[in-house]
């Protein structure tokens, strides 16, 4: 079966001058031809299931992934689940009821689509697992994604440069806002940047009034920017309102920074600037850092994101099983490591191709992102290209 289906598929990738498998093809159409020459009735179809429009990057993630297969001839169905974990699973068994033949996922809830993924593994679909690793099934093949841990660790080490923490005695108050615990990534940010600061949790340097250093405690549901909000409000309330002062707010992404930003703009009472760190880029929080209200946030390319996972798409359909030698092959203008040991789900390791984040500031967002070309400014703030 496996095998009929990659002759299928490389049937399907060969020009429609000859006729597959009859033996007669012409000399110039003997090699496979450029998949850009699919046709309509040869075009190979990949799913592309997003988890919902409401958080930015996605939207960004899904015209990229869109626009990068559609520009190599295959037809793209692309879907988005509102962040409902059933709607997920409904979209992907449309996806394959289209016959697609490749799927490529973030998925809401990492452990929710094991029966799914049992039928697309029973038809030999190639699963990618984008961005978000899903667990708990041997269905899927690989995983790209940033490097989720060095995220944390670059919100930590912002934080430990900022106050200068290697070299200080003063005591500063912090607190943590985490992501959502159904989704792989948000422990692997929320670590990378504890381990930074926990030594100075433990010295003393950094205190954490509310006492809310577990990432249970500090998780955001979906990552809902009302919920960062509402949490941040009650910790204000119940720890800052005799003037203790908030020196810090660690925020996992941008959607969680935004409502601790809120948060503190309506409820705390300090004058002080808080340092309050993010990831994404999104437009929102880009202009708060242009306007002074959140300090950093860790961009991530989702553009090369969607390259990587192009080439890799291209490479599984063609039944190759690719290895870091993908990397140097393909030829890529960004940093891109292969990892075979960082992210087991649960059935094993998954091997995995990890892009490199970027720390952004006011300092550097001309040069970082409008130069760079993934946004232009429009009047003076940043616009995602
Ligand atoms: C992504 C982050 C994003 C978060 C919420 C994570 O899986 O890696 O970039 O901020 O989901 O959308």
């Amino acid at each position: 079966m496996k095998k009929l289906l990659s002759v299928l598929m490389a049937c399907a990738m060969i020009a429609v001058l000859v006729a597959c498998g009859n033996g007669n093809a012409t000399k110039q159409a003997e090699s496979a031809a450029p998949v850009a020459e699919q046709t309509a009735a040869t075009k190979l179809r990949v799913g592309i299931s997003m988890p919902t429009k409401s958080l930015e990057r996605w939207n960004r993630d899904g015209e990229y992934l869109k626009k990068e297969f559609e520009a190599k001839g295959y037809q793209v169905d692309l879907t988005y689940s509102d962040n409902k974990i059933t709607q997920q699973v409904n979209d992907i068994e449309g996806l394959l009821a289209n016959n697609v033949n490749l799927l490529v996922i973030a998925a809401i809830d990492g452990d929710s689509l094991t029966q799914v993924l049992k039928d697309a593994k029973d038809r030999n679909i190639p699963v990618i697992s984008y961005d978000r690793l899903i667990m708990n099934t041997d269905a899927i093949s690989y995983y790209v994604s940033f490097d989720n841990y060095t995220v944390g660790k670059l919100q930590g080490e912002f934080v430990e440069q900022a106050l200068d923490l290697k070299n200080t005695d003063k005591k500063y108050n912090i607190e943590f806002t985490a992501g959502d615990p159904a989704d792989n990534n948000a422990g692997f940010f929320f670590n990378g940047a504890f381990d930074v600061l926990k030594p100075y949790i433990e010295k003393g340097t950094l205190v954490v009034p509310s006492g809310q250093t577990e990432f249970e405690k500090v998780a955001t549901a979906q990552w809902s920017t009302p919920t960062a909000m509402n949490r941040m409000q009650n910790l204000l309330a119940s720890y800052y309102a005799g003037g203790t002062q908030l020196d810090v707010a660690l925020c996992s992404n941008d959607s969680t920074a935004l409502g601790v930003t809120q948060a503190i703009e309506s409820d705390y009472a300090g004058s002080n600037s808080v340092i309050i760190t993010g990831q994404d880029g999104d437009e929102a929080n880009l202009k708060n850092i242009i306007d002074g209200k959140q300090t950093m946030t860790v961009y991530k390319a989702v553009a090369n994101e969607a390259i990587a996972t192009l080439d890799l798409g291209e490479a599984l359909l063609k039944g190759e099983k690719p290895d870091g030698s993908l990397i140097n092959n393909s030829k890529w203008s960004f940093d891109c490591a292969y990892d075979t040991s960082s992210y087991n789900n649960g059935t094993g390791i998954i091997p995995s191709y990890l892009l490199v984040p970027t720390v952004v500031t006011k300092d550097n967002i001309q040069k970082e992102l409008v130069d760079t070309g993934y946004y232009k400014m429009e009047n003076g703030y940043p616009k995602a290209n």
